[in-house]
Order: structure tokens, then C-alpha cells, then sequence
């Protein structure tokens, strides 16, 4: 079989240890071969390829980003883009097109696949880790291991000047990295999408930690909201798929605290940096293994499907299943990381 492979949306750790792992099985015990498209759906839309062999894939198991580029092309919403991905796959001969990416690239796949009858396999990626029907996406961990280090570090800093800190982390929809980090960073305060937050509150919680003497550090998401607000942008741009670029949030809040509180907040805005550079060991595991089913489901013709971590198994689960609805964070597991708020 000739195996085509994309990577779409933003980059994440573990994209390059995914495809050496379906490439070198994939050569090696089944004897097909593969070539890449370039920048998520834009390769199969315009027909730009890339090699993707053994070779190709050597040395880049611990490396960050992907060797095939990503974009936030659609290709439905190009013209006549279902017709021109078709003849672009005839054209190289593809048999099968393995997608990595998120919701918005899985949810094109899952069209494809469903309704233009193109065989697809999706691989889950998102440092989000907001795509349903798996425990984790790759990327997650190692994103949350940057903003670990970054909260444990601003704890000491916030400490000797007596300053409310405030970091932003990524999470458009759901906060998970703000979650996972602020809790294993031992945040004071912590602000995701999925519940609104009360600024009387936080400041409450900010006054009542500057009472024993320390200084608060709060982990922000992104796309948290304030009860009366919304999310803060950048500009008013949307992309490909409607979203709109976000951040702003982590500054409106220590505006908002120094104005009410009077104690001098600052802001650090993690960003990219929790996208860039080397997976952790967990996420080299977890994309490592998501590459080795993914191309036994190819090899098994097993089309519209995705593969999926459940426990310490990997499972297929339908395409259409799993960008059906986010995964956002479970109520019960905010309300449990609150007994250490303020
Ligand atoms: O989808 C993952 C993500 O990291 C979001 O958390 C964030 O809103 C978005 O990508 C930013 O993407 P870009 O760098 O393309 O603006």
C-alpha cells in the first residue's frame, strides 16, 4: 500500500515520533510505503509532497514541531477542495491518508471519510488534550511539564517582591493544562473556560493569601472568562475553522487585581513555548504507540477510524465519535483542586 500522511492544526511534541513509528513499522513488517503531504490539508489540496521513508524519519523521535509543516488549512471550505484533495491522492497513488491533528483536522478527516467515501485514519494531537473519546492526546504532558516549571519558578520571584503573578497558558475551550499545571505547580488560583469566574473572588482569594504571608500565583486558561465578559482576543481575525486568535485574559486580570486589591500583579504569558521543543518521555511513549496502531488500522483497512488511549490500551474509535463533542474539564475535578484556591 502507498501510505499518504499529514500533520494539521497547531504543532505539538510528538508529531515526528508518530510518523517514524508508522514508518518504520510500516516499511518494516508490512512493506508499505508513504509519502507526506505538506502543511496539514494544504499538501493534499495543492499536491505538495514530501519524502517520508526510513531515512526521513531517522533522529527524529525526541524532536519537537513536525518534519512535514502543519497549517490551519480547510480544505472544505476551498473551492471545489473535496475534488482537488480526490485527485491529488489519485495522482500519488495513495491507497490510505493517515491525518494527525486535532479537532478541526480529524473533523475534516471524519467528512472525507464518512461522506467522499476518501480512507482515512486519524491520530489524536493536541497539547489542548480536549479531543473526545481518548484519555490523553499527545503534547498535553509535555505542555503541562513547561507550565509546571514555569509556575515553580514564579513562586520564588513572586515571593521575594510580594507580587500577585499571574500566568496565561493555552486552553481555548478546556483547561486542562491550567488544571494539571496549577495544581502540580501549587497555584493559588485557578481559571478555566468551562466555569466563569467571579473577579470579587479571585481578589478575596488573592487578599487571603497575601494574609499568611506569601504572594498568590494564579494559572489562567486562555479562554477563561469573567461572569459578566468574554473571552479576551487579539484582534477580531478568525481562522479556516472559525476560530478566533485568543490571549489578553492573564493582563486584563492583573489589571483588574491591582485596581481593586492594590497590590502591585504582573503577567507572564507562556504561549508557544508550551508547544515547542522535545516531547517528555510520556508523550514520545503514547505518540510512539499511537503510530504503531495507526498503521496496523491502514494496513487492516479500518477506515474512519482514530486511535485512542484508553487506560494503558490503545484503541479505534469512529472519527465521527470522537469530533462529535470536546472533552472539557469534569465539574467534580475543579471543584476538588479548589480546596487550595486562596
Ligand atoms: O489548538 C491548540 C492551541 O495551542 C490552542 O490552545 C491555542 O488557542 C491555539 O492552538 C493557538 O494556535 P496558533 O498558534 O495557531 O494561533
Amino acid at each position: 500500500m502507498r501510505v499518504g500522511v499529514l500533520t494539521g492544526g497547531g504543532d505539538c511534541p510528538g508529531l515526528n515520533a508518530v510518523m517514524r513509528a508508522m514508518v518504520r513499522k510500516g516499511v518494516k513488517q508490512y512493506g508499505h510505503e508513504f509519502i507526506g503531504f505538506r502543511d496539514g490539508w494544504r499538501g493534499p489540496l495543492e499536491g505538495d509532497t514530501s519524502k517520508l521513508d526510513i531515512p526521513a524519519v531517522r533522529g527524529i523521535l525526541p524532536r519537537g514541531g513536525t518534519i512535514l509543516g502543519s497549517s490551519r488549512t480547510n480544505p472544505l471550505k476551498a473551492e471545489d477542495g473535496v475534488r482537488r484533495v480526490k485527485e491529488n491522492l489519485a495522482k500519488h497513488e495513495v491507497d490510505a491518508l493517515v491525518a494527525i491533528g486535532g479537532e478541526d483536522t480529524l473533523g475534516v478527516a471524519s467528512t472525507l471519510s464518512d461522506d467522499y467515501g476518501i480512507p482515512c485514519v486519524g491520530v489524536p494531537k493536541t497539547i489542548d488534550n480536549d479531543l473526545n473519546a481518548t484519555d490523553y492526546t499527545f503534547g498535553f504532558d509535555t505542555a503541562v511539564n513547561i507550565a509546571t516549571e514555569a509556575i515553580d519558578r514564579l513562586h520564588t520571584t513572586a515571593e521575594s517582591h510580594m507580587r500577585v503573578l499571574v500566568i496565561e497558558v493555552m486552553g481555548r475551550h478546556a483547561g486542562w493544562i491550567a488544571l494539571h499545571a496549577g495544581l502540580a505547580g501549587g497555584a493559588n488560583v485557578i481559571l478555566i473556560p468551562e466555569r466563569r469566574f467571579d473577579i470579587d473572588q479571585v481578589c478575596a482569594w488573592v487578599e487571603s493569601r497575601f494574609k499568611v504571608r506569601y504572594a498568590p500565583i494564579i494559572v489562567v486558561a486562555e479562554g477563561a472568562m469573567p461572569k459578566d465578559g468574554d473571552m479576551v482576543t487579539k484582534d477580531g481575525t478568525l481562522d479556516s475553522f472559525g476560530h478566533v486568535r485568543l490571549s489578553g485574559i492573564g493582563d486584563w486580570l492583573a489589571k483588574e487585581i491591582e485596581k481593586r486589591t492594590g497590590k502591585e500583579a504582573r503577567t507572564t504569558v507562556l504561549g508557544h513555548i508550551q508547544r515547542g521543543g522535545t516531547p517528555t518521555a510520556f508523550d514520545r511513549w503514547l505518540a510512539t504507540r499511537f503510530g504503531l496502531h495507526a498503521i496496523d488500522a491502514v494496513h487492516e483497512r479500518d477506515f474512519g477510524k482514530m486511535v485512542a488511549l484508553r487506560g494503558t490500551n490503545i484503541v479505534r474509535v469512529p472519527l465521527a465519535e470522537a469530533t462529535a463533542k470536546l472533552k472539557t474539564v469534569d465539574p467534580s475535578l475543579y471543584e476538588e483542586a479548589q480546596v487550595f484556591f486562596g
